[in-house]
């Protein structure tokens, strides 16, 4: 072949793909506050893949990474970001109905979260974001927090009362905290590890597999298993992209979500299985025996408040799940 006669058909190439009809991507950016090997990380993955695969590469899920997380909410309240997997930390503060799920020793156990988030009373809580423009759509998790901090062993409730712990941007929370005495410090997570090198702060709490996917053991010394309230994790979007979707891109979108749920409860299992003994390794002081009774106790008061304040028909509800 010539070379005038190849540098023809080359050219014929060039205009062949670009006269080929172009399948129009529309990309869907979903913002988490954790590194992408953390259990938002994986539950992120399995969306994007599950989503992409269905629709045949004709959307694009962008995952990226944003530590404050009432902003993530914020942006895609307003539609800057399509959607949000993060804690209901600052949840609250767009659908106030939330804050019942934040309330301290609710939840037994995994699988009473679980389940209750699953049921129709996880169902009817995610029906209250379309009113505050935003579309709940799945429940994930976080896991149940445990209280770490850098001055003492915290043993008993009275160890917690003076130390100044960082906590969520979180009503139920910060309640929860200056009620036990503690000084509550509410901050976004990308704020907390200046935070605790500055000495801003004494403690916070999250999480086994946060504080293990974020080496907190290297500016914490002292964890207590104290459990004292699960965490849970949502999926949150823009309605008007949710909008934009047809019904089977929809259908695709929620079998994704589906997805998502799975891998970041397979994921968290596995770090609460192994993390604690990580902690240890990389030189934590873990104190595991916990008199929740008295943490309960000690928190009476809180209790009393959030009956009067948050919706004690749900509470109830949530309490007696079996
Ligand atoms: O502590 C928090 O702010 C949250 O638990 C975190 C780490 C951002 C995960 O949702």
């Amino acid at each position: 072949m010539t070379l005038t006669r190849r540098a023809a058909l080359a050219a014929l190439a060039v205009v062949g793909l670009a006269a080929a009809p172009a399948v129009a991507q529309t990309t869907i950016t979903l913002q988490h506050p954790l590194p992408s090997s953390s259990h938002y990380g994986a539950g992120a993955a399995a969306l994007k893949e599950s989503f992409e695969r269905a629709t045949g590469g004709r959307f694009r899920v962008n995952i990226q990474r944003n530590d404050n997380e009432r902003e993530i909410v914020e942006s895609v309240q307003i539609g800057t970001v399509e959607c949000y997997l993060g804690s209901t930390g600052p949840v609250g503060n767009f659908v106030p109905a939330v804050r019942v799920l934040d309330v301290p020793f609710l939840f037994r156990d995994y699988a009473h979260a679980r389940g209750v988030l699953d049921s129709d009373i996880g169902q009817q809580l995610l029906g209250q974001f379309q009113p505050r423009g935003l579309v709940g759509v799945i429940w994930l998790e976080n896991g149940f927090r445990h209280l770490t901090n850098s001055r003492r062993e915290v043993n008993a409730p009275s160890d917690v009362r003076g130390l100044k712990v960082r906590t969520m941007e979180n009503q139920v929370h910060m309640r929860a905290f200056s009620t036990l005495g503690a000084l509550p410090t509410p901050m976004a997570f990308s704020e907390l590890v200046p935070a605790l090198q500055q000495g801003t702060v004494d403690g916070q709490e999250n999480p086994i597999p946060v504080i293990v996917a974020n080496n907190l053991n290297q500016v914490q010394r002292y964890l207590t298993l104290t459990g004292h309230v699960y965490s849970p994790a949502i999926l949150i979007c823009n309605p008007a992209m949710m909008q934009r979707l047809s019904a089977a891109d929809r259908a695709a979108f929620m079998e994704a979500a589906r997805a998502a749920q799975q891998a970041n409860r397979d994921k968290v299992t596995a770090d609460e299985n192994s993390g604690i003994e990580e902690l240890r390794r990389r030189g934590m002081q873990v104190v595991t025996q916990v008199d929740t009774a008295a943490f309960q106790q000690a928190l009476a008061a809180a209790f009393a408040q959030y009956e009067r304040e948050l919706d004690g028909a749900t509470l109830r509800r949530i309490r007696d799940w079996r």
